[in-house]
């Protein structure tokens, strides 16, 4: 059966209200509410900014397809209060990896690095609450990411919420998406060979999402085996570093109004980027490239198709995006 057969929008929107809605509980609570000691409201208000309302959300939806593809066979094998241990997991994987995006976003934007104005069709984090409430806000976003994989009385197994950590300190950290975004800003008006530019697209952006992916796949019932672990991995890295292709030719192609955020300003920025290095035709080429890799790679997966249509598709989206 080929991708097209199946219905992302009507999968995306059932799994997207499970996000919202939990995103909204916990980025409005702030985590654990604490009557006696609430968070100062004003700092409260830059994180619900940042994170409700908006965005493609694709780190979560690539959480819950993983865990989707993972969970075959789970019900004859677990009993039913497992298997909700382990999608509650998930859920709190999948905001977990958004709320480290939207703090990323929200530094991204910040004037000592990109110093952008606009972000999801809306004035970005600082320009509407100061830099000093952006950095809070991006900062608090980050804690807040491991605080709900890691709840009290947790129904997953506390292995799965370690991993679930782990897995996340990684593509988040300089070895993931802050190392990829120094290399980016230490590579402003530089020409970097394509090597570099893979490298620094795989950690600043595909970290991230192929950590998503990763996370998903940790709330499986038993270990993997290593070819479906691997598989998975290698679908991750393709599809991560194919995203940050396509956000290149985006930024030269779209508009404004289309992208909610300001068009052009790798080439105002003096950024290096595919485009800038490639060409358009070529790096057009290359998505699509990787997104063969991508799905050849869930097809050595050894799992049953029916269960990788999710990720087959969202690699789809992420290559034949227009926003
Ligand atoms: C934009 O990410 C920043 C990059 C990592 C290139 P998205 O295009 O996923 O942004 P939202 O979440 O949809 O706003
Ligand atoms: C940002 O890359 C990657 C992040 C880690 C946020 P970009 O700087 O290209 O993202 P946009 O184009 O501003 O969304
Ligand atoms: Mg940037
Ligand atoms: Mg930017
Ligand atoms: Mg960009």
């Amino acid at each position: 059966m080929s991708s097209t057969a199946f219905d992302l929008p009507t999968w995306s929107t059932q799994a997207l209200a499970r996000v919202e809605q939990a995103l909204s509980d916990w980025v409005a609570a702030g985590g654990v509410v604490d009557a006696e000691h609430p968070a100062p409201a004003a700092l409260r208000e830059g994180m619900r900014y940042a994170v409700l309302d908006g965005g493609k959300r694709l780190r979560p939806l690539l959480v819950l397809a993983a865990r989707e593809a993972v969970a075959t066979g789970e019900a004859s094998a677990l009993n039913s209060a497992a298997v909700a241990g382990l999608d509650d997991a998930a859920l709190r994987a999948a905001c977990a990896a958004e709320l480290i995006h939207a703090y990323s976003l929200v530094h991204d934007d910040m004037p000592c690095m990109d110093n952008d104005i606009l972000r999801r069709g809306k004035p970005t984090v600082h320009v509407q609450f100061g830099e000093a409430q952006a950095l809070l806000a991006g900062d608090a976003l980050q804690a807040l990411a491991f605080e709900i994989l890691t709840p009290e009385g947790a129904a997953a197994p506390a292995s799965v919420q370690a991993t679930l950590c782990r897995l996340l300190a990684q593509a988040a950290g300089y070895q993931g998406m802050a190392g990829g975004q120094a290399i980016d800003l230490a590579s402003i008006g530089m020409a970097l060979t394509e090597e570099e530019l893979r490298c620094m697209h795989r950690l600043k952006t595909g970290a991230l999402l192929q950590g998503s992916v990763m996370m998903g796949a940790a709330c499986a019932a038993r270990p993997l085996p290593l070819a479906t672990r691997n598989a998975l991995h290698t679908y991750g890295a393709a599809l991560g570093l194919a995203f940050q292709v396509v956000d290149d030719i985006l930024d030269v192609t779209a508009d404004s109004a289309t992208l909610g955020k300001t068009a052009g300003k790798d080439a105002a920025q003096d950024k290096p980027t595919y485009v800038s290095l490639l060409g358009l035709d070529r790096s057009l080429a290359y998505a699509q490239e990787l997104l063969a890799q991508a799905l050849t790679a869930l097809d050595a997966s050894d799992l049953p198709h029916t269960n990788t249509q999710a990720l087959r598709a969202l690699a789809d989206m992420v290559v034949n995006r227009s926003s």
